[in-house]
């Protein structure tokens, strides 16, 4: 695995990697969550089968979540309580219905006592808060293609404090 030369003081914010296999994406996400904290709303972006739910489930496993992690896809959420951490790992791919969203309560979900990981949020765009770290999956013949961007103070300062770990 590798990532990007730093070259411009903007690219602290923004993290790329090639990862080869599914096992290098599930370690990737447990290096992430050291990085991550309650507040955070991470975007997913990536066609199916990107590998979108490979990386939550290296971030819940991260986090110390220990049982299986299933893919969110048939109930729109699945919710983890890790010690006294809420996380919320959403799937809008079926999403259609704004009702559902208020019906569900989900804008209470999105508060600075939790993380949400949300894969496919273009589905539910006009409804969700700010992104704090925007996550691109892209699939090549092999592995994968990975960019991480912080796009708010809080997603910054996250990425920050790993991009100098991983240069030192
Ligand atoms: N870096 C990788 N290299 C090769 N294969 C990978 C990599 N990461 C994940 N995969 C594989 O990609 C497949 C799809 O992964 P996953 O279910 O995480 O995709 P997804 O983006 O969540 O898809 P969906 O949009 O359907 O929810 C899995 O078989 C997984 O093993
Ligand atoms: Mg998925």
């Amino acid at each position: 695995m590798h990532n990007t030369p730093y070259t411009d003081p903007e690219s602290a914010h923004n993290l790329t990697f090639y990862l080869d296999d599914e096992m290098s994406m599930l370690d990737l996400g447990n290096r992430m969550a050291n990085f991550l904290r309650p507040g955070l709303t991470l975007f997913l972006y990536g066609n199916l089968g990107a590998g979108k739910t490979t990386l939550a489930r290296g971030i819940l496993h991260g986090l110390g979540y220990r049982h299986v992690v299933k893919s969110p896809t048939y109930n729109l959420v699945e919710i983890y309580k890790i010690s006294r951490l809420y996380l919320y790992h959403f799937d809008f791919y079926r999403f259609n219905d704004p009702l559902e969203w208020e019906e569900a309560g989900f804008r209470e979900y999105f508060n600075p006592a939790s993380i949400c990981i949300v894969e496919w949020p273009e589905k539910a765009e006009d409804l969700l808060p700010m992104a704090d770290l925007q996550i691109t999956i892209k699939i090549h013949d092999k592995g994968r293609s990975i960019e991480i961007r912080g796009r708010t103070e809080l997603g910054k300062q996250c990425l920050q404090q790993w991009n100098n770990q991983e240069i030192s």
